[in-house]
C-alpha cells in the first residue's frame, strides 16, 4: 500500500510518500520524504513563532504536495483539458479550508490540474505541538481525503518518532515484536523531554518529562545567548566540536539539575539561566570562549539525559532503548550513549534513527499511520480535530 502522510506540528512542513509490503513482516520503501523549513523566517525570534509558521504552512503545503508526489512518479496531469468543476464539491471544500483561504485557492487550482494520485491512505500529525500549525496540517488532510474519498488516520507526533525507529533495521525487521518489550523511549526535542515505558504494543505509561523547558529548547535558548543563531542544537554541537579543551580540564562548569533525582523528571531552565549569568559575568567573550562554553552546555545536558535513561532501562530491564526527536541528532549525544551502553554491559537493543529521522519529518508519521492502519484505526475524517496537548496513552 501506499500512504501520504503529512506533518506541520511545528516549524516544518513536510510530505512523505511511502511504500509498504508484506503485512505480517513489513518493509518499508521511502518513495519521497519533502520537508520543507522555516528556519529563516523563525531565525529572527531566537524560536517557533506560531502565527508565522501556520502562514508559511498555508504556502508550502500544496507546492511540497507537488514535490512529493513528483518525487514518487505519481502526479498526473489531469487527461482532460477542461475538468467538470463540481461545484457542491468545491463548496464543501472551501468549508473545510474556511480559516486557510490561501491553501484553498491553492489547493482548488491543484485539483484542477491534477488527476487523483495513486494513495490508500493519508496520515496526519494530530498533537501534540503549535495548534495553529496543527490546524493546517489537519484540514489540508481533511481535505484531501474529502475530495479524493482516501481514509484518514491520525497521528500523535511522539508516537511517530518512536515508530521512525524500525526504518533503523530491527534485527533484520523493520516492526516491534513482543519479545522486545518492555522497552524505554527517551524523546527529546525543542517541545519535548519525555522518557516513557512501552509494556506492549498500546501500552505507553509515562515516566518523567521536563518540568520546565525542553532539552532542545535549552540548546536554541543558550545558543541564542551566545549568538550563536537559530537552531541552537546544531550550532552549540558544531561550536562544541570546535574547543580543544577537554571537558574534565575545563574551568567552565555548569549545573546538571536534576540528575540524582530519585525520579525520572527533568528541568533545564537553571541551566539556561546558569549559562546567561556565566556569560554576562565573563569578562572574555570570543571565539575559543564561545567553543568552551558550547561543550559545557552540551556536556550538561547529554549527561542528565544518559543518567535518567540508563537508570529507567536498568530499573525496568528494558530490552529496548528507542530514542527520537530532533536533539537525538546530536552527535555526541549519540556516541556517549552507545559507550555508556557498551560499558555498563547491558543487554539492551538501542535503536536510533537516521539524522535526517530525528528532526520532524513526515517519513515517521507515515510509519506510525501504518501501525495504526494495520490495526484498523481509521478515523472518520469529519471528526479529526489538532490536539496541541495530545498525551500518549
Ligand atoms: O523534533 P524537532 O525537529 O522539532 C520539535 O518537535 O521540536 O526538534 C527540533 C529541536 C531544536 O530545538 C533543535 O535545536 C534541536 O532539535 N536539534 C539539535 C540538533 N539538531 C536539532 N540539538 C542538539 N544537537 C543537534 N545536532
Ligand atoms: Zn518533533
Amino acid at each position: 500500500m501506499k500512504i501520504l502522510s503529512i506533518e506541520t506540528s511545528c516549524d516544518d512542513t513536510g510530505i512523505a510518500i511511502i511504500k509498504t509490503s508484506g503485512k505480517k513482516r513489513p518493509c518499508f520503501d521511502i518513495l519521497s520524504n519533502i520537508v520543507s523549513s522555516q528556519v529563516k523566517i523563525h531565525q529572527k525570534y531566537g524560536g517557533v513563532h506560531p502565527t508565522l509558521a501556520k502562514r508559511e504552512h498555508q504556502k508550502n503545503l500544496v507546492p511540497v504536495l507537488k514535490q512529493a508526489l513528483r518525487k514518487a512518479k505519481i502526479l498526473k496531469v489531469s487527461s482532460s483539458k477542461y475538468q467538470v468543476v463540481n461545484k457542491n464539491r468545491n463548496k464543501k471544500l472551501e468549508k473545510i479550508l474556511i480559516r486557510e483561504r490561501e491553501l484553498y485557492q491553492k489547493l482548488e487550482r491543484f485539483f484542477k490540474k491534477y488527476q487523483k494520485p495513486k494513495i490508500d491512505a493519508i496520515a496526519v500529525t494530530k498533537g501534540p505541538g503549535l495548534e495553529p500549525c496543527l490546524w493546517v496540517g489537519v484540514n489540508f488532510a481533511k481535505a484531501l481525503s474529502y475530495y479524493w474519498k482516501i481514509p484518514i488516520i491520525s497521528i500523535n507526533h511522539i508516537k511517530a518518532h518512536i515508530f521512525v525507529n524500525v526504518l533503523t533495521g530491527f534485527k533484520n525487521r523493520q516492526q516491534l515484536t513482543v519479545g522486545d518489550f518492555p522497552a524505554v523511549c527517551l524523546i527529546v526535542s525543542g517541545g519535548h523531554t519525555q522518557l516513557f515505558l512501552m509494556e506492549n504494543f498500546g501500552k505507553y505509561k509515562m515516566l518523567g518529562e521536563t518540568r520546565d523547558d525542553a532539552a532542545g529548547e535549552c540548546f536554541d535558548k543558550t545558543a541564542r545567548v551566545l549568538g550563536l543563531g537559530y537552531p541552537g542544537g546544531p550550532a552549540i554541537a558544531a561550536y562544541a566540536a570546535k574547543s580543544k579543551v577537554k571537558s574534565q580540564k575545563s574551568k567552565l562548569r555548569l549545573p546538571r539539575p536534576m540528575i540524582y533525582t530519585k525520579d525520572y523528571d527533568f528541568s533545564f531552565s537553571g541551566l539556561k539561566t546558569a549559562v546567561l549569568y556565566q556569560y554576562q559575568k565573563s569578562k572574555i567573550k570570543n571565539q575559543k570562549y564561545k567553543q568552551e562554553m558550547a561543550k559545557e552546555i552540551q556536556q550538561a545536558i547529554i549527561d542528565v539525559l544518559i543518567k535518567k535513561t540508563i537508570k529507567a532501562v536498568k530499573n525496568y530491564k528494558a530490552k529496548t532503548l528507542l530514542l527520537g526527536g530532533g536533539v537525538i541528532a546530536n552527535k555526541e549525544l549519540r556516541k556517549q550513549l552507545k559507550e555508556k551502553i557498551k560499558k555498563e554491559q547491558l543487554n539492551l537493543e538501542c535503536l536510533i534513527p537516521d539524522i535526517k529521522h530525528c528532526t520532524d519529518n513526515a517519513v515517521m508519521v507515515g510509519i506510525a499511520g501504518y501501525f495504526r492502519w494495520r490495526n484498523g484505526k481509521i478515523d472518520n475524517w469529519k471528526n479529526i480535530k489538532a490536539e496541541a496537548n495530545l498525551r500518549i496513552r
